[in-house]
């Protein structure tokens, strides 16, 4: 029998993470916490993979189980207010009902507009994270923040949300692109940067493994990724504190693909392009090395991850970007900054002076 991992997120709602190799065809899991209607929402590059499966899973372990289900295009451009729209649109026309329960079947950006519609129907019906992409397995299935972006900023309107469940499906990784893989690993090195510093040598041996893409490598990967974003949010839900840690390298990552207009980079390798600038600007505030700079580069060159940003990127318009993020305050431009590994912080103020340099190279 099949060892599944579990992580529970503790706190005022209480969920656990389920992972492991063959979930999307387990009904018993997939209905655990099913009280109503079902509707699955999915992209057109996952549904032909696994949507299927889901259904026949849910309707066996619930026999006369109402399930709705809807596609949107996949990618980050389908991340709109006007998609979240057409969601809507479809639970509704399949008349799911206040008990009922949404499944997201995809990556990051499904997870974040179908839980994002489970918050807004009906003034909140449940959300069970379905996560295909190793980004949504480690990081956007868990926490419950759900959002579509704007042409003017990522993420700018959306809602807590927590789900009642996540499994993540290790099987469904074998399908996912090289690209999606490795973007999903800045993710992950991530961790490692803000508050495990030893993850980081672990990250540095499995690098191949992880890679290749072998089974325990990634289990293992994903497991010790949830324990820190799981502990994090039981901490601090809704991101008064500790919480914004989760952000390092997304204030200069989210400022390029606003710039990108959401067709460039893709979320996980403009993370790993906004770590690096984030240490840089570490570095030219005195907190932590050089040296510990160039073995995060490194680590994510291995991944074979951008380290740089795209030529021909404006600065102003970068930071008239990070002035709307909502890692901004009103008190100036706030920063998650590290002093080296593992030791990452909330900095405050940060001289606009200081970010031009970074961003000027
Ligand atoms: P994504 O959802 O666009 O998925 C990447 C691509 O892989 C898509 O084309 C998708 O169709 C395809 N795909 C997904 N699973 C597959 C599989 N198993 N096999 C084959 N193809 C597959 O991107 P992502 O990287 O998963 O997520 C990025 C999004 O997540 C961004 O919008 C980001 O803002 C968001 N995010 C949210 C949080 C949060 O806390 N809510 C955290 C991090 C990131
Ligand atoms: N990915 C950032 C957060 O969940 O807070």
């Amino acid at each position: 029998m099949t060892q599944h991992r579990t992580v529970d997120v503790g706190g005022s709602h209480l969920y656990r993470i389920t992972i492991g190799p063959g979930l999307l065809d387990d009904g018993a899991l997939l209905a655990a916490t099913l009280r109503g209607d079902a509707f699955v929402v999915s992209d057109d590059a996952v549904a032909p993979l696994y949507l299927q499966r889901v259904l026949d899973a849910l309707s066996a372990a619930r026999p006369g189980l109402r399930i709705g289900h809807w596609t949107m295009p996949a990618g980050e451009g389908s991340k709109t207010l006007a998609t979240f729209g057409q969601a809507i649109d479809a639970i509704a026309s399949a008349g799911m009902r206040r008990d009922a329960t949404v499944y997201a079947l995809g990556g990051g950006v499904v997870g974040d507009l179908a839980g994002f519609a489970a918050a807004a129907w009906m003034r909140g019906v449940d959300c069970v994270q379905l996560p295909t992409t190793l980004l949504a397995m480690v990081d956007s299935s868990v926490g419950g923040k759900t959002a579509v972006d704007l042409p003017q900023g990522k993420n700018l309107v959306g809602a807590f949300h927590p789900p009642r469940a996540v499994l993540a499906d290790t099987a469904a990784l074998r399908t996912l692109p090289a690209r999606e893989l490795r973007a999903g690993l800045a993710e992950v090195v991530k961790y490692g940067a803000i508050v495990d510093a030893p993850f980081l040598d672990w990250l540095e041996a499995n690098a191949d493994a992880l890679l290749a893409g072998d089974d325990a490598a990634l289990a293992e990967a994903i497991a010790r990724s949830c324990a820190h974003k799981a502990a994090i949010v039981e901490r601090d839900p809704y991101e008064h504190g500790d919480r914004a840690l989760l952000n390092f390298g997304h204030t200069f990552g989210h400022a390029i693909e606003t710039s990108q207009g959401y067709g460039g980079l893709i979320h996980g390798e403009a993370v790993a392009v906004g770590m690096v600038q984030a240490a840089l600007l570490s570095e030219r505030l005195g907190l932590s090395s050089a040296a510990d700079t160039a073995r995060l580069r490194g680590l994510l060159r291995r991944f074979g991850l951008p380290v740089e940003p795209p030529p021909g990127l404006d600065p102003d318009t970068l930071l008239a970007h990070m002035r709307l993020d909502k890692k901004a305050q009103s008190g100036g431009l706030r920063f998650i900054v590290w002093d080296g590994a593992g030791r990452a912080r909330v900095l405050a103020g940060v001289p606009e002076s200081e970010v031009r340099a970074v961003l000027a190279g």
